[in-house]
């Protein structure tokens, strides 16, 4: 017989009339319904070399003005110098979708005489994201927590060396463990599309030879529509992205366009994909990949560093607890002790607090162990 709870559904699609439907396949809808509400995050950090374009670049690539307090000489698209590590972090909505966009500028180096770990402060913030999001994963409130964690970093490579500098080597593969590197070419109206294709080959190779690991493109699922898989292979084609920055908009066959303009004529910045990969680059990150390079950071990037930091954690401990264990059972010579002198009371409740660390400690590090056995059954 029928249940009388069936009156009641509900839903009264023709697929519910359907006795096989028993509804999972909604599933999606209810993620997407869920996570829209939510909203979205994403942090890209920009960092290469002085003067090649990054503070310029970010600006058109999300069209949104990231410099409005910046003082822009009238004449000219000039923008200051940067130098410190800046952070906008600007709320963007298209079609209802919220997203809380942070872009981190930093300070080009390589213009120093010693240039000697000149990226040091881009790998300590990296890690400072990590250490807040691990500190506040660990904690009582795990609801609402800020994800800072720098998602990928757009290295600028410039256009008038061959291929990559030694620096470029050096600072990539610092940083290469820690966050998704996407390589660009800057300044790219400053070569030829010969030039172009050369360099981009070049880089490509050395990138090989050093072993720099710079972000993967996912594979292709082989049920993929062909258009797709031309397109992804386009993509993956124009490593490096061959870029041009602008800040002002030029007239170019009778239309307003970002771009630059020279005596011989105008280079498109944003529109043209003759001219630059800049639409590749922004479909990539914004329409194609960011879940990806999300979730590259949060199962590698974060799981390494998180890995590393509980290794220490257990080393501590075990060190501690060797000691601690010494001190109580070593008859007659606690020398160890910040009061040599201390008379048994005291010796007593050192070894009580020391113990109370410890098992605190310990708490800790079991909660931590809870946690990612649950993240590697598949919770969240
Ligand atoms: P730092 O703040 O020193 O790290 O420099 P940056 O890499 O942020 O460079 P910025 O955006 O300040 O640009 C430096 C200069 O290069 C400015 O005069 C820009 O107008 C110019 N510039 C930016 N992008 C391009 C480009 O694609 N082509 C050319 N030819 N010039 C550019």
């Amino acid at each position: 017989p029928q249940s009388p709870w069936c009156r009641f559904d509900p839903y009264d699609s023709p697929e519910d009339q359907d006795k096989e439907y028993v509804g999972f396949a909604t599933l999606p809808n209810q993620v997407h319904r869920k996570t829209v509400k939510k909203g979205f995050t994403f942090t890209l950090m920009v960092a290469g070399e002085s003067g090649l374009g990054k503070s310029t670049l970010i600006k058109s690539l999300f069209l949104t003005d990231l410099y409005k307090d910046r003082k822009v000489a009238s004449a000219q698209e000039r923008i200051d110098q940067t130098v410190d590590i800046v952070r906008h972090t600007v709320g963007i909505e298209e079609k209802g979708i919220k997203l809380r966009l942070t872009i981190i500028d930093t300070p080009g180096f390589g213009d120093a005489v010693d240039n000697t770990k000149c990226w040091q402060h881009l790998e300590d913030y990296i890690d400072q994201q990590f250490e807040q999001y691990f500190r506040d994963e660990s904690g009582l409130n795990r609801r609402n927590i800020q994800d800072n964690r720098v998602h990928c970093c757009l290295y600028f490579i410039s256009p008038f060396s061959h291929g990559l500098r030694p620096l470029d080597v050096e600072c990539m593969k610092a940083l290469h463990e820690k966050v998704n590197i996407v390589p660009v070419l800057a300044k790219a109206d400053c070569l030829t599309p010969a030039e172009v294709c050369r360099k981009k080959q070049k880089i490509k190779q050395e990138i090989k030879q050093f072993g720099i690991n710079i972000y993967q493109f996912p594979e292709c699922d082989s049920d993929e529509e062909e258009d797709f898989k031309r397109q992804d292979q386009i993509l993956k084609n124009s490593i490096p992205f061959a870029v041009i920055g602008s800040n002002v908009q030029v007239e170019s066959k009778g239309r307003k366009v970002r771009g630059r303009s020279y005596p011989w004529g105008v280079v498109e910045a944003v529109e043209d994909p003759v001219h630059s990969d800049f639409l590749l680059l922004r479909n990539m990150l914004v329409r194609t990949h960011m879940q990806d390079l999300k979730d590259v950071t949060q199962e590698t990037h974060y799981e390494n560093y998180r890995a590393e930091c509980i290794h220490k954690m257990t080393q501590m401990v075990v060190q501690d607890k060797k000691r601690s264990l010494l001190e109580k059972h070593q008859d007659g010579s606690e020398v160890d002790f910040p009061l040599p002198l201390a008379t048994t009371d005291e010796r007593e409740r050192l070894i009580y607090e020391k113990d109370e660390e410890l098992r605190k400690m310990q708490e800790v590090l079991e909660r931590i162990q809870e946690q990612m056995q649950h993240t590697q059954r598949g919770g969240c």
